[in-house]
């Protein structure tokens, strides 16, 4: 499935440049906290939000991959976010809201409303 396809609205978020890959950062996105990752295999967002912790701090998280899944680990109590779907590894009853990514002319794009679950 194509979720770009379905996107209403992009909002500008940053250059890719300023997202060092590997590492995450917190961007507001429509009154929404997103974490923004720069992976190897391009820019994903996902709720900053941690719903384990109720603390703002998926974006300050460890990417990395479990199991052929590219995940990020809450910096809190480490669990881990699927950063295609959101959701919790290792409760899959959990997830975090995951926003469409694009990028254009050097600049990262992140729809206005998260993907539907
Ligand atoms: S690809 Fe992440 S849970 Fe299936």
């Amino acid at each position: 499935m194509n979720v770009k396809a379905n996107v209403v609205g992009w909002e500008d978020i940053c250059g890719t440049a300023d997202v060092v890959r590997g590492t995450g950062v917190a961007a507001r996105v429509n009154g929404m906290q997103v974490a923004l990752f720069h992976t190897d295999d391009g820019f994903f967002a996902v709720g900053n939000h941690d719903p384990f912790s109720d603390a703002n701090v998926l974006a300050r998280g460890i990417v990395g991959d479990i199991g052929g899944k590219l995940v990020v680990a809450s910096p809190v109590y480490k669990q881990h976010f699927c950063l295609h779907t959101g959701i919790c590894l290792e409760d899959m009853t959990v997830s975090v809201p995951v926003w469409p990514v694009t990028v254009r002319d050097g600049r990262i794009l992140i729809a206005a409303q998260p993907a539907a679950a």
